[in-house]
């Protein structure tokens, strides 16, 4: 089926009271709209037309992508103007499938569901039962059950004001009929609008079928119109996620202080304490323990590592079995290998650390390859930036790095090289040896204190 979406994001979306269009107030960190396209994407259609008047410009620039036809609506004259601006694009169409860009907690089956229903040949329609319809296009049947029309809220009488089946406004029109009814429409109505909803009863009067698909839930097609909204949708985001997580194999301290923004797969038998985030591209192996406070952004955690309180983790690899924190930041670039333990109060970025090695207090390892069973000791610092240039560090397998070492980069440290304690290191140190670079310890004799005059 040749398959046309079309999503509005036109309007003005003041009640947010925002200088950023409504369509971009992001849910889980990422803007509504977006979620409206990929759960779009899911259908594979031939084309994604994007309807945009408010914020035009930004709209295009934060959601830019190759596969998306940018249609704009200078002026909002109602849905059904709306969708018939899109038109011209969807030439040969099938069926044309209109979403909102401010709901964007619809579920790939339920949009799959109607679409499949509906086919080329009938008019396909996402209604939602509700205990208050309030504002919703309420939808007529007659004595037999059969759909007539759908009649907005302002042009309803008090006996359809009385329906507690709503309209989503989400439609898939068959692509044959479409051009002719948007082109129909007419404004005499109380919003003098062109409303997309008349085409119902068109379809009705002409004998075309009308399929009708139903919402899970009321959250799959509740649109956000304010910021108390917004939070409403993104609870029920979170909600969903922390679900699919128990699901899969993790347990979770309480399903309702976990925020999952991003596209986070899990193995089994992991267990996330209270107010975990995980962003972007996350990948939890097996036996994994985070424990309360942690934000993890595009990262890979290996089996059995245990994640201690208040970590910050971005942009990371962790092999199976490693240690980190509790308060360490492992920034882009950091590597762990098997068995490898930063502590707490350690920097890295750029670092490969290897395997078994430990770097366990108040460090800053940047730029370095360190290797299998290296010991670092409290208060090293890797001095990798000299004003210009970001310069390497190599510490090799074995060495012992002691206590507040400055390594100035660029500098290796052999194999099961020793420094001192307090060393500031500018030159490399070889293999087996220990470098010792600190002024030499001097006792005065019979030193008094100064008193108090
Ligand atoms: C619409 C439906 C109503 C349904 C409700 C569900 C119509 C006439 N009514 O009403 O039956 O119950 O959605 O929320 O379709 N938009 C544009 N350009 C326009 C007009 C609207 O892009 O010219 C976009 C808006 O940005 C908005 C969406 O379409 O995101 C819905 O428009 P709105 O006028 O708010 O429709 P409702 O009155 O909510
Ligand atoms: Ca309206």
């Amino acid at each position: 089926m040749n398959l046309h979406v079309v999503i509005l994001a036109a309007g003005q979306g003041t009640r947010m009271r925002s200088k950023l269009p409504k369509v971009l107030h992001p849910v889980a960190g990422k803007p509504m709209l977006g979620h409206v396209i990929d759960c779009a994407r899911s259908l594979s259609p031939t084309r994604i037309h994007v309807v945009i008047g408010h914020g035009a410009e930004l709209v295009r620039e934060r959601l830019a992508a190759e596969d998306i036809h940018w249609v704009l609506q200078t002026e909002q004259l109602g849905t059904g103007h709306a969708v018939a601006q899109a038109l011209p694009g969807t030439e040969g169409a099938d069926q044309v499938l209109v979403l909102y860009g401010d709901v964007p907690l619809l579920r790939v089956d339920t949009l799959q569901q109607l679409s499949s229903q509906a086919g080329a040949q009938a008019l396909g329609m996402l209604t939602v039962t509700m205990a208050d319809p309030t504002g919703y296009g309420r939808i007529v049947r007659d004595a037999a059950g059969q759909v007539q029309a759908i009649v907005e809220q302002k042009d309803a009488s008090a006996e359809q004001l009385a329906i507690c089946e709503g309209n989503t406004g989400i439609m898939a029109l068959p692509g044959k009929h479409a051009a002719r009814w948007l082109g129909s429409l007419s404004n005499q109505n109380a919003q003098g609008e062109y409303y997309l909803t008349d085409v119902v009863a068109m379809a009705v009067s002409e004998q075309i079928p009308v399929e009708v698909a139903h919402a899970v839930d009321e959250y799959e097609v509740l649109g956000a119109n304010n910021r108390v909204q917004l939070a409403v949708l993104e609870a029920e985001y979170r909600r969903r996620q922390a679900e699919r997580l128990m699901t899969e194999g993790v347990s979770l301290a309480d399903p309702a202080r976990i925020d999952v923004r991003g596209d986070v797969r899990v193995g089994r038998d992991i267990s996330i304490d209270i107010n975990v985030v995980l962003e972007g591209r996350v990948v939890i192996e097996d036996d994994v323990i985070i424990e309360p406070n942690c934000v993890l952004r595009d990262c890979h955690i290996g089996a059995g590592s245990h994640i201690k309180a208040f970590s910050h983790i971005d942009g990371a690899e962790l092999a199976s079995g490693c240690d980190v924190g509790p308060y360490a930041r492992l920034r882009p670039g950091t590597r762990l290998q098997a068995g490898a333990k930063i502590g707490n109060f350690v920097e890295t970025k750029k670092a490969d650390i290897g395997a078994g090695a430990k770097v366990n207090h108040l460090s800053y390892i940047g730029d370095a390859v360190v290797g299998p069973d290296v010991n670092i000791g409290a208060g090293t610092i890797t001095c990798n930036y000299d004003g210009v240039n970001k310069h390497l560090t190599t510490i090799e397998e074995g060495a012992f790095i002691g206590t507040n070492t400055a390594l100035v980069a660029p500098v290796t440290i052999g194999a099961r090289a020793t420094t001192a304690a307090g060393s500031t290191i500018t030159t490399n140190v070889p293999a087996d040896t220990l470098a010792v670079s600190r002024a030499r310890q001097r006792n005065i004799d019979g030193w008094k204190r100064p008193t108090k005059s």
